[in-house]
């Protein structure tokens, strides 16, 4: 039986800021931002979005009333939830108006959580076939104003539909995955910005996909020429450029190009998002559907997750005849590039904004064109509206 991923949804909020305007105002030169780190625009959640909200906009991009009736599993994958025991899932399945015959989790490992989400989606599918699983990676990425990781930052959420026979990506059975304890990355209990060693844990990334690469196509026999396009996690563009050409060394010249010409594709998104964590490999997968005009059906496309801590899987699917329908025809480069550019200023306003550990505030979201908002905290309960 095909098992995969049979629709896929994105949403990032409406706002974004220029990476060479930053870079002035940090008073670094503007091709660190573009070309060292590869980052060009970057997105800014203002406090009318959360994950909640952020994962029910895209959720709700892709799901039809069929759907929803055949979900029985809500697997919301985050890293910057909103509450330390109730899962988001919750809030989301009401949101969307799932019905309540459901099992609805939150689940945590980094930006690895949404892969975790996949897989034990593609189990729950084996076992029930015509039962589909709502997987969700959503996140908003922060490092502080003014640090090394602020050029890193983004936030958004993807949704993807796990089921039997799916549109776009038929997931293959075997994928490896290695776990090691290691403190690259962590945001400890009551902080809201993430702590991290920033170098350390680009070289933590690179190792574990050598590790998990090597073990894959030793598993599998699979090898380089059998992928159409490789796909990382990015926390940074350049990072998966880097671990591309750790991949592709000494390779066939053509193959060579071939892979990074998709790679180029894939990231094209990611771009101008930013790091979503969970969420950022699915972007990705997103943007070299979007953007390629060679990936077919029959394509081999490979995987590399990874979530600091740390833990990292590679897997692979093949692209089904149907992809393009999974997508829902929806224009993503022109959704992105409708969003409205704010001043440093104002982004940084927005930063200091967030709403954490506050009792009760109303916010003013009739300027969040969303569909789904945060309109404020009443003694300490999140209050959502789908307009
Ligand atoms: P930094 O120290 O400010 O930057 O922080 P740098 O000095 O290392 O420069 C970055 C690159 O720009 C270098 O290239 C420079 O040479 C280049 P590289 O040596 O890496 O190839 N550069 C220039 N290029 C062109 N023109 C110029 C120029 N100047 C410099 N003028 C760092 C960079 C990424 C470390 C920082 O932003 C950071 O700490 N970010 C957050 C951590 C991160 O993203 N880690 C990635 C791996 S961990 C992961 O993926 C998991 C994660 O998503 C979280 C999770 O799992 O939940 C983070």
């Amino acid at each position: 039986m095909k098992i995969g991923i049979d629709k896929l949804g994105f949403f990032t909020p409406n706002l974004y800021i220029d990476m060479a305007k930053l870079a002035h105002a940090r008073q670094e030169d503007p091709n660190k931002y573009l070309i060292g780190i590869g980052q060009e625009r970057m997105a800014v959640i203002p406090p009318t979005q959360d994950v909640v909200t952020m994962a029910a906009n895209a959720a709700d991009k892709i799901l039809t009333d069929d759907d929803k009736k055949q979900i029985d599993f809500v697997i919301f994958a985050t890293e910057s939830g909103i509450d330390n025991s109730k899962a988001a899932a919750v809030y989301l399945a009401r949101l969307l108006g799932l019905s309540s015959d459901i099992r609805a989790i939150e689940i945590k490992q980094a930006c690895y959580g949404a892969t975790a989400g996949i897989q034990l989606a593609k189990e729950h599918v084996a076992l029930f076939p015509e039962r589909k699983v709502l997987v969700i990676g959503a996140d908003i990425a922060r490092y502080g104003l003014r640090t090394p990781g602020e050029p890193t930052q983004g936030g958004g959420a993807v949704a993807m539909l796990i089921g039997a026979n799916p549109r776009i990506l038929m997931l293959s059975k075997e994928s490896t995955y290695y776990t090691q304890d290691i403190m690259d990355f962590w945001r400890p209990l009551g902080k809201t910005e993430a702590m991290v060693d920033g170098k350390y844990s680009s070289n933590i990334y690179l190792e574990f996909l050598e590790r998990v690469w090597d073990s894959y196509q030793n598993k599998t026999g699979l090898a380089l020429k059998d992928f159409d396009g490789l796909l990382f996690h990015l926390p940074y563009t350049k990072l998966g450029l880097k671990g591309l050409r750790q991949i592709i060394a000494g390779a066939d010249p053509v193959l060579t190009v071939r892979l990074t010409q998709e790679f180029e594709n894939a990231r094209i998104f990611n771009r101008i998002v930013g790091n979503l964590y969970t969420g950022s490999l699915y972007l990705s997968l997103l943007s070299l559907l979007h953007n390629s005009e060679r990936i077919t059906a029959g394509s081999r496309i490979g995987l590399f997750s990874y979530g600091s801590g740390a833990e990292a899987e590679f897997y692979s699917g093949v692209l089904q005849d149907t992809f393009r329908e999974g997508l829902m025809k929806i224009d993503y480069a022109r959704e992105l590039n409708q969003r409205r550019e704010v001043s440093i200023t104002e982004y940084e306003e927005l930063f200091n904004n967030q709403l954490y550990n506050v009792e009760t505030r109303k916010l003013e979201y009739k300027n969040d064109p969303a569909n789904f908002v945060l309109t404020g905290i009443e003694g300490y309960q999140r209050q959502y509206l789908k307009k």
